[in-house]
């Protein structure tokens, strides 16, 4: 069965774009059967392309994510997803305020996938320096491959 996992930060030029390049390089290896996006809870980026720091980082990990664009989530995207999955609490605490009664969507927090990181947000590193994408990398890599490996088991 497909399933469909949406990934959330802020701006969706930074977490959620990394995070979706590593959910995918694991669906790919684990050959599994998933559609995957992602969006930002805010709207100043939408349109936009990653953050040349994320890109760069991704590129460095064998992931070219130039082509993403930023977009802003929407009520339909709890019916159009399984899984909508946060990048920090922030986002999961918008995402829980704008969902519709109806929405099918199960909410998760990235790093509450991963043992013993429950309830940790993947820090934001937008006004960082270029070291902490590699720190971010690590974190969505580590959140992509729990989940998939999750998915891969149900
Ligand atoms: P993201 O990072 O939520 O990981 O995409 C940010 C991107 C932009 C801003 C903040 C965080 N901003 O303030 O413009």
């Amino acid at each position: 069965m497909r399933r469909s996992v949406l990934l959330v930060c802020l701006g969706n030029i930074c977490r959620s774009p990394l995070a979706e390049a590593a959910l995918r390089r694991e669906v790919d290896r684990l050959q599994l059967d998933v559609g995957i996006d992602s969006a930002g809870t805010d709207d100043w980026h939408v349109g936009r392309p990653p953050d040349r720091r994320a890109i760069a980082v991704a590129l460095k990990n064998g992931m070219d994510i130039s082509q993403f664009r930023a977009r802003h989530v929407r009520a339909e995207d709890f019916q159009s997803f399984d899984y909508i999955v946060a990048l920090d609490a922030d986002n999961l605490a918008y995402l829980t305020k704008i969902r519709p009664e109806n929405g099918k969507a199960e909410l998760s927090l990235l790093l509450d996938h991963v043992t013993g990181r429950e309830g940790q947000p993947v820090a934001d590193p937008y006004y960082g320096h270029e070291d902490e994408f590699d720190v971010t990398w690590s974190d969505v890599t580590a959140g992509a491959q729990a989940l998939a490996r999750k998915i891969a088991s149900m």
